[in-house]
């Protein structure tokens, strides 16, 4: 009992000495809308780097390498984003990474079946400015008719996860997988603002 009060006058010590901040610092507060865009910068950086703008590109071809090369062998979208017939993704991406043993530009693969965006929600990722990046991932014409709650939990699918664990040779996404999603939930709570 006596430890309670002495920790609640503890408490209402420290709230009345401590002045209140101009604004919501580090762990403190509802993120505003700077915040928000702030942490975008870090969400943009990881949709655009090669590991995921290769399966995102502007055109029906994916990308490949650290470069954003066009695919090698004429691969296309097709009608379903697996491929054409006869060029179909899964004919060369397995259900999971090949062993490192195999070496390198060897395809990789998830267990989802590995595919990209379909030609009617060509979500691109490739040259698009930081604020039409924004707009489209948050247009459920462009993400698979999802809220943002919806878009989060892709997130943690097989073909997103992938880019932190792309196979030998490769490198994984530069930022943090944890930082990734810590700055698109601060952005989301700011109320998902744009960049100008
Ligand atoms: C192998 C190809 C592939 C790679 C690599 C890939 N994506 Fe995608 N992405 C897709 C496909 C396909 C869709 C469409 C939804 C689906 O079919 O699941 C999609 C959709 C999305 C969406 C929109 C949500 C939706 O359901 O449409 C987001 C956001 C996204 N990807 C983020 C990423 C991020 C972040 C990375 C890198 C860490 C990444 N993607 C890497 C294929 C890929
Ligand atoms: C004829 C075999 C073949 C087909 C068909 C094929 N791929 Fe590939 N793909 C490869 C090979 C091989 C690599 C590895 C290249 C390397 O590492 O240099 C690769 C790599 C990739 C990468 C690069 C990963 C990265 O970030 O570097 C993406 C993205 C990709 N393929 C997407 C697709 C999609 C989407 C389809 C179907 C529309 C497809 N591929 C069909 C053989 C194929």
């Amino acid at each position: 009992m006596r430890a309670t009060a002495m920790a609640t006058i503890a408490v209402a010590a420290a709230c009345s000495s401590t002045p209140r901040s101009a604004g919501p610092g580090p762990g403190g507060g509802p993120p505003t809308a700077s915040d928000g865009v702030v942490a975008f910068a870090t969400v943009q950086a990881v949709l655009q780097h090669p590991r995921c703008q290769n399966c995102h590109p502007a055109g029906d071809a994916p990308l490949q390498g650290d470069d954003s090369h066009v695919h090698l062998q004429y691969v296309k979208r097709g009608p379903l984003g697996r491929g054409e017939v006869g060029q179909e993704c899964a004919t060369c991406h397995g259900p999971a990474n090949p062993p490192s043993n195999y070496g390198l530009h060897i395809p990789p693969g998830v267990a989802e079946g590995w595919r990209m965006p379909p030609p009617e929600e060509p979500l691109v990722f490739v040259g698009r400015t930081p604020r039409e990046l924004c707009e489209q991932l948050k247009d459920p014409a462009h993400n698979g008719g999802k809220d943002l709650g919806g878009v989060r939990a892709h997130l943690d699918t097989p073909l997103v996860t992938w880019g932190w664990d792309p196979g030998f040779g490769r490198a994984p996404v530069a930022t943090p997988r944890a930082e990734f999603i810590a700055a698109f939930e601060r952005w989301v709570a700011a109320g998902a603002p744009c960049p100008e």
